[in-house]
């Protein structure tokens, strides 16, 4: 797939065929997300990948604060990722102290990058990606049994398009850019 394509072509998906995806193809698409670049290099972005229904039925009741649109896009999902980090690495030097103004910030701009590439990746293999923000972190991590060094970033709704949306509206490029 031509790189420029695929950056423009990918879409949120939000109805995904009848089909669980393939674990080993999970598998190649998280060996493509972790060349994603980090802070320190420290790669503190982490991937579970749940595909039991009952689970998935559980993220649509509990962890999604009762958003409909996203209980709608969980109703027909086969896939969903959990995109943890590892706390209190990012945005730290060679002392425990932060390093910029911007502190502990930075894990989740590493989160932010990894979770474009796993889409990016996704995307480049077949596979439809939806990234929830409205979501209840806490619940989502007892349903998973989150490992207490991490916290979770987002969630990451994949699976086989059943669907091809029509682009969203983008700014113009001369709103967006300043040469100085
Ligand atoms: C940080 C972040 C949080 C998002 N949260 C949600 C969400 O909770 N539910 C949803 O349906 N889409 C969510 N989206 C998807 C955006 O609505 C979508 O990316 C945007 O409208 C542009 O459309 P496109 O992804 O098809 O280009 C989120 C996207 C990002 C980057």
């Amino acid at each position: 797939m031509d790189a420029i394509a695929m950056l423009k072509d990918r879409r949120s998906i939000r109805k995904y065929k009848n089909e669980k995806v393939d674990r080993e193809l999970m598998k190649e698409i998280v060996d493509i997300a972790r060349w994603a670049p980090s802070w320190g290099n420290f790669q503190i972005a982490r991937y579970t990948l749940v595909d039991d229904r009952e689970i998935i039925r559980k993220f649509a009741t509990d962890a999604v604060k009762g958003f409909g649109y996203n209980i709608k896009t969980l109703e027909n999902a086969t896939g969903v990722a959990v995109l943890s980090f590892v706390k209190g690495k990012s945005g730290k030097l060679d002392k425990d102290e932060y390093a910029t103004s911007k502190a502990s910030s930075w894990e989740v701009f590493d989160a932010g990058i990894a979770c474009q590439t796993f889409c990016l990746a996704a995307h480049a293999k077949g596979i439809g990606t939806c990234i929830f923000g409205v979501i209840d972190d806490e619940t989502i991590s007892a349903l998973v049994s989150l490992p207490g060094e991490e916290t979770v970033a987002a969630l990451i709704v994949y699976g086989i398009p059943d669907e091809s949306p029509a682009p969203t509206p983008r700014k113009s490029v001369e709103k967006l850019l300043r040469f100085i």
